[in-house]
């Protein structure tokens, strides 16, 4: 259903009775559920194929809204919510009575954000409860920025499909662990690293080495197609390139790194159509503000 009042509504309805629902956000498309139903987060795992210890991101439309899931809400919290919602910045904090053990994965943090779109915050307001939203793909597959890339059991799990065109960004939120001192950066996204370092007044912390930890796994956002990371692509290859593509199997990135992470999952979905058993991705320059880029490359690529 193309985005609008009637389908705001509609999907409101449906989310109330605990189905699910594709919805638009700036990053990428969301699988949307009903965050305090149990049952409605339970039937996102199945509908995902994601472990029940992987945990979802609960979508709120106010900071008044976003603590009510907290136990308590961290000064990191509180600066960075100010400075970037809504937007691409999820904070990771204490969990509060708020927040059902089943959105969590069982641990004792819980994910938050607002999205910076008109659609996906009306529907959160019609719905008068938060959102929990895994991106719409299967689990560790790519993630769809539109909804052709949605796959069909996905599309069969959800009562309804909002369509708002292409995402704005491309690429998930940036995570950020505020539960620890100093707060570490557990998935890059697009806010970068030094936007946030810069308002936090601190240098972020890794994730603990060797940990295992939510979402960290080494390949995840990975298409079907074998990718070979090179540095740049032959003219018989095919793949992914920041050139002038020299033969049809050639999908073109952009050079500008906020572009190239708005077309990335588009290019990787459009690569993975060709059927290709394998085929060469051209890395990016080794430079901070292609960090994101860098990321879901190496995920799409480790085998
Ligand atoms: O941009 C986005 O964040 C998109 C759109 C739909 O909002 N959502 C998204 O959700 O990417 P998902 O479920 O695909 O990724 C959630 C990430 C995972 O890496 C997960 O492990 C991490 O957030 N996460 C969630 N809760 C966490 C927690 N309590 N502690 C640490 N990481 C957590
Ligand atoms: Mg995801």
């Amino acid at each position: 259903m193309p985005a609008s009042a009637a389908a705001i509504e509609e999907a409101a309805e449906a989310l109330r009775r605990g189905e699910l629902v594709v919805i638009p956000t700036e990053t990428v498309y969301g699988l949307a559920c009903d965050a305090p139903n149990p049952e409605a987060l339970r039937r996102t795992f199945a509908a995902k194929g994601r472990p029940a210890d992987h945990p979802l991101i609960a979508h709120v439309q106010s900071v008044e809204q976003a603590r009510s899931l907290a136990r308590d809400w961290p000064p990191c919290a509180d600066v960075l919510s100010r400075r970037f919602w809504p937007g691409p910045l999820t904070v990771v904090v204490p969990r509060g009575a708020g927040a059902p053990t089943e959105l969590v994965g069982g641990l004792d943090t819980v994910a938050i954000r607002s999205p910076n779109h008109s659609v996906a915050l009306a529907i959160i307001k019609a719905l008068g409860r938060p959102v929990a939203a895994p991106s719409a793909n299967p689990y560790m597959s790519v993630s769809p920025t539109r909804v052709e890339h949605l796959e069909p059991g996905i599309v069969a799990a959800a009562a309804l499909v909002v369509d708002a065109g292409p995402c704005e960004r491309g690429v998930e939120s940036t995570v950020i662990d505020c539960a620890q001192e100093p707060p570490a950066l557990l998935r890059p996204g697009a806010v970068t690293r030094s936007e946030i370092e810069e308002v936090l007044g601190v240098v972020l912390a890794d994730p603990p080495t060797g940990a295992a930890g939510p979402g960290r796994q080494a390949r995840h956002y990975a298409p079907r197609t074998r990718l070979i990371l090179v540095d740049a692509l032959g003219p018989d290859d095919a793949g992914l390139t920041f050139d002038a593509p020299a033969n049809a199997l050639q999908v073109r990135l952009p050079r500008e790194p906020r572009q190239c992470e708005r077309d990335l999952y588009d290019a990787l979905h459009r690569l993975d159509a060709l059927g290709l058993e394998s085929a060469k991705v051209a890395l990016p320059p080794d430079a901070p503000e292609w960090e994101t880029v860098h990321n879901r490359l190496r995920k799409a690529a480790t085998l």
